[in-house]
């Protein structure tokens, strides 16, 4: 039976219910979100710092953005799963924009795409919700273009540039995004462009008047810890219980605690006494 949360089920939540969303790049992370209550996961391309290391997003490709997309739809069979399009993936053209997001379903076995940016990528997003592709928005602070920002900063200080926020919201809306991820905006924007789309808005450092709110998985459990954004809630310190776990295993294996009887596998005493008999006479 495909219980799986549909996009127009996402749609449909806007104003009944908050939407939640996590990121997650992995099988086994992906089964775990899985069984929780939350609505979507994100193979976000926050993968490239908190899976591979890399000190921001901008350097990781196609090809593994797939291939964790691929491990997370084999581990999710009920929330929505949205493949994040890497930097210069449909900056291009829009050709290169749907043949791109077309991989993530058919390749991937992803539900929608998400794509970073306003007004400048409509046209790219308009075509590829005409291939029969749902695409979920992402403006705010993209860390796609922390070149041109500065860095990782909070958007829509000043009120020209809060007006020029909504207009893009309004832009993607129009241009048929399922939902639009908010970053990193003070919450009275947020408040008004959530008021203003017909389409939910999933906040990540946008406040609580969102449609919905996103977490990297890695930040909100405590397994990245090494830039902790001020907007994230740490639910669990994951990452300081492996480090015990890890010494305590190294502790027990130096003691002999490790492994116990009930962690090895016995011989029959005949069979052990012939052996040291061969041994013996060997
Ligand atoms: O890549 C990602 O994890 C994201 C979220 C922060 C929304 O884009």
């Amino acid at each position: 039976m495909n219980n799986r949360v549909t996009v127009p089920a996402i749609m449909e939540l806007k104003g009944k219910r908050k939407i939640t969303m996590v990121t997650a790049y992995d099988y086994v992370t992906a089964r775990w979100v899985d069984k929780s209550n939350v609505d979507m996961i994100l193979v976000g391309d926050s993968l490239a710092m908190v899976m591979l290391g890399h000190d921001d997003t901008l350097s990781v490709t196609m090809e593994e953005m797939l291939h964790h997309t691929r491990a997370v739809a084999r581990g999710a069979k009920r929330a929505l799963i949205v493949g994040d399009m890497p930097f210069m993936s449909y900056q291009v053209s829009v050709e290169q924009a749907v043949t791109n997001a077309g991989r993530f379903l058919k390749e991937a076995g992803a539900q929608a795409v998400k794509l970073e940016g306003g007004a400048a990528v409509v046209r790219q997003i308009r075509a590829i919700v005409d291939a029969g592709i749902p695409v979920q928005g992402h403006i705010g602070l993209t860390p796609q273009s922390i070149a041109q920002l500065g860095g990782f900063r909070v958007q829509g200080k000043t009120a020209d540039a809060a007006k020029r926020l909504l207009d893009d919201a309004m832009a993607l809306a129009d241009a048929g995004c399922f939902s639009i991820v908010l970053e990193a905006i003070p919450a009275p924007i947020a408040e008004i462009i959530t008021e203003r789309v017909h389409v939910p808005t999933i906040g990540i450092g946008a406040g609580a008047g969102c449609d919905g709110q996103v977490l990297v998985i890695h930040d909100m459990v405590g397994l990245y810890d090494r830039i902790t954004p001020r907007f994230v809630k740490k639910y669990e310190d994951l990452g300081s219980r492996m480090l015990d776990a890890l010494n305590k295993f190294h502790d027990e294996v130096q003691r002999g605690i490790f492994p116990a009887d009930e962690h090895s596998f016995k011989m029959k005493p005949e069979e052990e006494e012939r052996l040291r008999s061969f041994l013996r006479n060997e």
